[in-house]
């Protein structure tokens, strides 16, 4: 087929998968074939593609997204397996619905591969970059209520500042705080650059100096997302239904970019092998090769994690 400018166009953001051998590695062994695959973070198709190609003919896979338009996305790379996918507009707390929704009582294999997709970060609109101007937006799905405006120019001070450092680890929180308190006053604050803006002052000149290579917003951005995105919440519901959701045998990979979420699943994973419902199969975390590094930066804080369920 051949590529229009509208291809062209799509291809900008498109999601590189991470981790593309370790995951359906870890997911299809040798010698064991996963029959049903739940994908709980369709994003572009990529992990699901992959992991239906290794698994051959018999795999079937259920899918979801958060975010309808990576729904569609996905739909499209699956193409050529149609037959074999259901993919669902759907939050990956919600798994167990889903599952029923498709008619499985349990999966062989499962996967989460947490955070944003390319797509959604390079697309200005979704407000989740601070070097792109945009509306101060971050929902991953854009049916759910409150936008990052909404807690930015509501939430009051010492919450903000809570929030700040509890899903930021931003030791400067209070600063922020009271400086995005103090703009507010003039007006909201609704663009992206304008918050980066704010933050960036807020914080003392040499930290603004030694935080090389690490934007000054950014860990003010993630405490944004994570709460307007209930992100941690999340992670938690799907955590607790693994043990049910996969059969004996099964086997689950999450794949997570932050110390909060890496934290929860290693906690969890050694709790289910300490009351001997799981077996980690990954005592360190998995993570991208110097090739993978080279040819996608944005791998880099990728750690993948798996369990197998007894
Ligand atoms: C890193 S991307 C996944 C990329 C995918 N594995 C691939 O190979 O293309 C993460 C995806 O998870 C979705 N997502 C994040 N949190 C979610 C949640 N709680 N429920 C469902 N989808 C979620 C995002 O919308 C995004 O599309």
């Amino acid at each position: 087929m051949p590529h229009g400018d509208q291809d062209e166009g799509r291809d900008a953001g498109r999601h590189v998968s991470v981790l593309p051998k370790e995951v359906p590695a870890l997911l299809v062994p040798p010698g064991r074939t996963p029959r049903r695959i739940l994908d709980c973070t369709l994003g572009a198709g990529g992990h699901a593609k992959a992991l239906l190609e290794l698994a051959g003919t018999d795999a079937r896979l259920v899918g979801m997204d958060a975010d309808e338009s990576n729904v569609i996305l996905a739909r499209r790379t699956l193409a050529s397996h149609r037959g074999r996918v259901r993919l669902f507009h759907a939050n990956f707390a919600d798994a167990r619905e889903v599952l029923r929704e498709a008619g499985w009582d349990h999966c062989d294999a499962l996967l989460a591969d947490l955070g944003f997709a390319s797509n959604q970060v390079d697309d200005p609109r979704r407000g989740l970059s601070f070097q792109q101007s945009g509306p101060l937006d971050m929902r991953l799905d854009r049916h759910s209520p409150r936008t990052a405006a909404d807690i930015v120019n509501q939430v009051g001070e010492k919450d903000l500042a809570d929030l700040i450092y509890t899903f930021g680890e931003e030791r400067y929180s209070r600063r922020i705080a009271r400086a995005i308190v103090s703009a507010r006053r003039a007006g909201r604050i609704e663009r992206t650059t304008d918050l980066a803006e704010i933050v960036g002052r807020a914080l003392p000149a040499p930290v603004r100096r030694t935080r090389r290579g690490i934007h000054p917003a950014a860990r003010t951005f993630q405490a944004l997302r994570i709460a307007v995105n209930n992100e941690l919440e999340n992670l938690d519901a799907l955590l607790e239904l693994l043990p049910d959701a996969l059969c004996p045998g099964g086997r689950a990979a999450i794949i997570s970019f932050h110390s909060l979420e890496d934290r929860r699943v290693k906690r969890c994973f050694a709790a289910l092998e300490k009351i001997e419902k799981a077996t980690v199969l990954t005592k360190k975390p998995i993570t991208p090769s110097r090739a993978e590094l080279a040819s996608n930066p944005r791998s880099r804080s990728a750690k993948l994690r798996g369990i197998e369920i007894r």
